[in-house]
This record gives C-alpha cells, sequence and structure tokens, in this order.
C-alpha cells in the first residue's frame, strides 16, 4: 500500500491534518490503535481559540461547532470570596473562544473524512514508523494476524504522549523538557445547567476549583486534589460540597447537583520534545508536548501544529520547495513554548501548592491583585488565553 502522508493517531491533531490533506487532494491515510468508539469515549476540555475554529472551517467540520458551540466573551477569576470578570472580548482586540466538547470535534472530524471516503485503519497494532531518516520512509502495522507495510513520502506522528512515534526517534537526536506537578484535578461531567454562562477559576485556600461546560445543560467541574486521591473516595455528595467550598457564597449557593455520569483524575505537567521533525517524520499535537489544562491550550497546540505542518506539506507538493516542512519545528515550537509558559503561569497562580512557604503564598496573592486591577497584566492574560497568532 502507498500514501504520500500516512498520519499516525485518529485524534484531534491526526484528524484535522488528514482533513485538511484530503481537501487539498494530498493522498493520505490515518492508523490508530484502538476503534473508534474507545476513541469517541474520551472525555477532553474543548476551548476553542478562534485560530482553531478557523482551521475546522477550512476542513470543512466546523457545521456543528457554528451552530452548537458557546461563544465565550470572558471568565471569571474567583479568589477572596469574589469574582473577577476578564472581558476577553474588550482586552484581546475583539476576539473570543468557542466552548465545544472535543469529542464532538473529534466526531465532526471522522464524520467529515468518512464523507470525504478518506481511510482510516483502526486498531492497527504495533504501528511502527521506519526508515524517517531518509527519502523513502514507510510505516508497518499488525491487523488481522498480518504485517502491513505503508510506503509514503512522510509520516506525521499523532500519536499522542504514549505514542509511537516520538519513541521511535534516537534519544540522542532528541532532547526533552518536563515539569510535573504536586497535585491532580477530580473532573466530573453532570447533566445539569453549567453555575455561570460563562468559566469560573477559582482559588481558594483549600485548593483550585473550576466551573466549566460542555452545552446549556451539561456541566464540567473540577477540583484540585493530592497526586494520590482516589476517585472511589469521592461520592457525588463529597464533590458538590467541596466544590462548593471553593466557590464565592453566590457561586456555592446557584450550584444545581445532579448524578455525575464521569469522574476522573488527571494529573497536570508540562512536556516539550525538541525538536518537533526528524527527516520524514514530523510530530504534532501530545506527541510533542503536553500542557496542564489550566490555560485550555492542549487542543489548540494541536492544531497550531497542524496550520503549520499542513502549510508545508502544501508547500511540497504545491512548489516542490522544502522551505515550509524545513521550518516547521522552530514555527511550531516557538508558538508551543508561549502557551507552555502561560499554562505555568495560569496553573502556578491559580493552585495551592503542598509545602509552599508564606513568601511564596503572599507573591501568588499580589499577583492575583495585580492582575485583576491592572489593565495591562489582565490585556497580557485575555491575549494569551484567547491564543496568541500563528
Ligand atoms: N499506534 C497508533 N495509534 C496510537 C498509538 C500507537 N502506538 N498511540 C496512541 N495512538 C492514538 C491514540 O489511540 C489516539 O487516538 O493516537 C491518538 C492520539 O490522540 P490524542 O492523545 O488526543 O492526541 P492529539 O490528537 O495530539 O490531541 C491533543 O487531545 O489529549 C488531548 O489535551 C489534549 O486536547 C489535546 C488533544
Ligand atoms: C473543560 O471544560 O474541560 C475545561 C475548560 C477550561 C480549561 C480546562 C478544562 O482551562
Amino acid at each position: 500500500m502507498r500514501t504520500k502522508v500516512a498520519i499516525i493517531g485518529s485524534g484531534p491533531s491526526g484528524l484535522l491534518l488528514g482533513q485538511l490533506l484530503t481537501e487539498a487532494g494530498i493522498d493520505n491515510l490515518i492508523l490508530d490503535r484502538v476503534g473508534k468508539e474507545y476513541i469517541l469515549g474520551r472525555v477532553r476540555a474543548g476551548v476553542l481559540e478562534e485560530g482553531t475554529v478557523g482551521l475546522l472551517g477550512k476542513a470543512k467540520s466546523d457545521s456543528r461547532l457554528l451552530s452548537d458551540g458557546l461563544p465565550h466573551d470572558g471568565f471569571s477569576l474567583a479568589f477572596d470570596g469574589r469574582d473577577h470578570r476578564i472581558d476577553l472580548f474588550g482586552l484581546a482586540g475583539g476576539k473570543r473562544v468557542m466552548v465545544y466538547g472535543q469529542t464532538e470535534l473529534t466526531r465532526d472530524l471522522m464524520d467529515r473524512r468518512e464523507l470525504a471516503g478518506a481511510k482510516t485503519i483502526y486498531e492497527a497494532g504495533n504501528v511502527t514508523p521506519c526508515d524517517f531518516d531518509r527519502s523513502t520512509p514507510y510505516v508497518t502495522y499488525q491487523k488481522d494476524r498480518t504485517t502491513h507495510r505503508i510506503d509514503c513520502d512522510f509520516i506525521a506522528g499523532c500519536d499522542g504522549f504514549h505514542g509511537a512515534s516520538r519513541k521511535a526517534v534516537s534519544e540522542r537526536s532528541m532532547q526533552t523538557f518536563e515539569k510535573v506537578y504536586p497535585f491532580g484535578w477530580l473532573g466530573i461531567l453532570a447533566e445539569t445547567p453549567p453555575v455561570s454562562h460563562e468559566l469560573i477559576y477559582a482559588n481558594h485556600p483549600l485548593g483550585f476549583a473550576l466551573c466549566s461546560m460542555r452545552s446549556a445543560s451539561r456541566s464540567r467541574y473540577y477540583i484540585q486534589c493530592p497526586l494520590d486521591e482516589k476517585v472511589a473516595d469521592w461520592s457525588d455528595d463529597r464533590f458538590w460540597d467541596e466544590l462548593r467550598r471553593r466557590l464565592p457564597d453566590h457561586h456555592a449557593e446557584a450550584v444545581v447537583t445532579a448524578p455525575s455520569f464521569e469522574k476522573s483524575i488527571a494529573p497536570l505537567r508540562s512536556f516539550v520534545a525538541e525538536p518537533m521533525r526528524f527527516g520524514r517524520l514530523f510530530l504534532a499535537g501530545d506527541a510533542a508536548h503536553i500542557v496542564p489544562p489550566t490555560g485550555a491550550k492542549g487542543l489548540n497546540l494541536a492544531a497550531s501544529d497542524v496550520h503549520y505542518l499542513f502549510s508545508g506539506l502544501i508547500e511540497f507538493y504545491t512548489d516542490r520547495s522544502s522551505a515550509g516542512i524545513d521550518d516547521y519545528s522552530a514555527r511550531a515550537l516557538s508558538r508551543v513554548w508561549k502557551a507552555v509558559r502561560f499554562s505555568w503561569w495560569m496553573t502556578t497562580i491559580m493552585h495551592r501548592f503542598p509545602d509552599t512557604s508564606d513568601f511564596d503564598q503572599k507573591i501568588q496573592e499580589a499577583e492575583l491583585d495585580y492582575l485583576t486591577h491592572s489593565r495591562a497584566a489582565s490585556t497580557a492574560l485575555a491575549e494569551n488565553y484567547v491564543g496568541l497568532p500563528y
């Protein structure tokens, strides 16, 4: 079998790249180690920057997003019992974000891909990128007790943090950077109206809390928890009580509870692998970098990586120029590191760190005070939250 671009991973990165290539008439094939329903069963955040929305439009996969997505012009920071609204639209030059579940975005891209007749091989075992340091790379995989080979021009490693692509690169060819945070997020989903029409990020002595949503009838809530916390120890009642404790009174009283239908704990880490290109293999999305969810940047960084990679591939196939693919890693990493910084900063000012010193706690409080009383400081927050330019 042969294709122009072999894409490993059918998450948002792989699907968006595949759809853009298909729309541009560039043959591609996606392989994933699991099945479609498993992928759609994942619960992930969905705060989309305008650049991400635009790319989904270019991929002709935005109709449900535009009809069901929730445009957000701002969000609130809550601390010391009060709300402080960050006016994204006013501070970030009329930009806003769109709240739309990543699962729905993935479903839209999958549906569009099937409509276009582009090929995806699910439940592909032991997917292995080969000879990507030569001009004739290929990918092997196992399925139906047979080893298959796909010859290609390029391989896009869109297989996430635990994927095979980054691991196929020799350690001496790559430098990684990592920071693991000393807490996690316990999150629930419940069919109940969100406590507010906008997101609320709360910093409370008991810990961080986030009030988010998937729709006007489906809420997504998180509370910071120790890394050794067990989901089984958290009944719904315990969760709701702890969430209320961490919110200002007027929000705590307004929380409408309902049985959770999803409850999980996620660790928080920052991770970057450099470079993001190895010969004919390109890493994109979580395969190359991870951010704590505080800044809602994970999905949006996957989108900007795909934008840069797609642009380079188009240049190669249209103008036979390798300038774009040669520049991919530097361009992508420049935006990645600024989003990694923002996500780290937002995590640092909104969470309570175990064994933090009294001095560091006072610094955090001063940071929040400055942030919510300085137009310059809140403008910097707003322009990062809506997404820096590509
Ligand atoms: N072989 C084939 N497929 C693999 C392999 C492998 N060895 N390892 C992982 N995969 C697949 C996974 O099954 C998954 O469907 O690659 C896909 C990776 O998808 P994501 O982990 O969602 O990564 P990405 O597409 O980059 O999307 C990043 O997802 O995790 C969130 O917060 C993150 O919003 C961000 C977005
Ligand atoms: C979510 O809705 O899951 C969500 C929203 C914003 C974040 C993180 C998660 O910063």
